[in-house]
């Protein structure tokens, strides 16, 4: 059974130190611990026995909700677990009443898109050569209210 709980210090303990390996995620723990601290960030994880499969967060801005991460570990995939923290973090945002929520995604990641769309975000903008200087970034929202 997987359990979805908000994001706390003990949790960043147990995966900062296995982000690129086993979650294959481009933060770095720096990255993580600050959107921790961060007074309009939140975060979640999704446990499975206790031991964390997938974690992904929000930041709130004035205007707008934006998803900042959705990761589920590498072993741990197409079980429905993105789906899970996904439809959380939804939940989460409508309780912020802003409008909309939206991200910024790799247009090469054809998975994630996939899944955002599933959602019901659309593809709203692109930032050229946004990561690595190579690729484009797909702009992506979905209006909350
Ligand atoms: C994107 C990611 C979070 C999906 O996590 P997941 O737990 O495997 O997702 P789910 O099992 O809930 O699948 C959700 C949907 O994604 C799509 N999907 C997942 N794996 C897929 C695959 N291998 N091929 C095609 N579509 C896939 C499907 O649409 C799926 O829905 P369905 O099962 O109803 O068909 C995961 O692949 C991941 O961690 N990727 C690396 C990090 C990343 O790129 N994050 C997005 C940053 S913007």
């Amino acid at each position: 059974m997987i359990k979805i709980e908000k994001m706390n210090l003990k949790d960043y303990e147990q995966i900062k130190d296995k982000l690129q390996n086993e979650f294959d995620n481009f933060w770095t723990d720096t990255i993580l611990k600050s959107e921790l601290e961060n007074e309009n960030s939140i975060y979640i994880v999704a446990k499975k026995n206790e031991n964390i499969v997938g974690f992904a967060g929000i930041i709130i801005l004035p205007d707008d909700v934006e998803i900042t991460n959705i990761v589920t570990k590498k072993t741990e995939r197409k079980k429905g677990i993105g789906k899970m923290l996904l439809d959380k973090l939804i939940e989460i945002s409508k309780t912020t009443k802003k409008e909309t929520i939206s991200l910024e995604v790799n247009e090469k990641n054809t998975i994630a898109i996939k899944l955002y769309e599933k959602f019901g975000f659309e593809k709203v903008g692109l930032r050229k050569k946004y990561y690595n200087g190579k690729d484009n970034a797909i702009i992506m929202t979905k209006i909350l209210i």
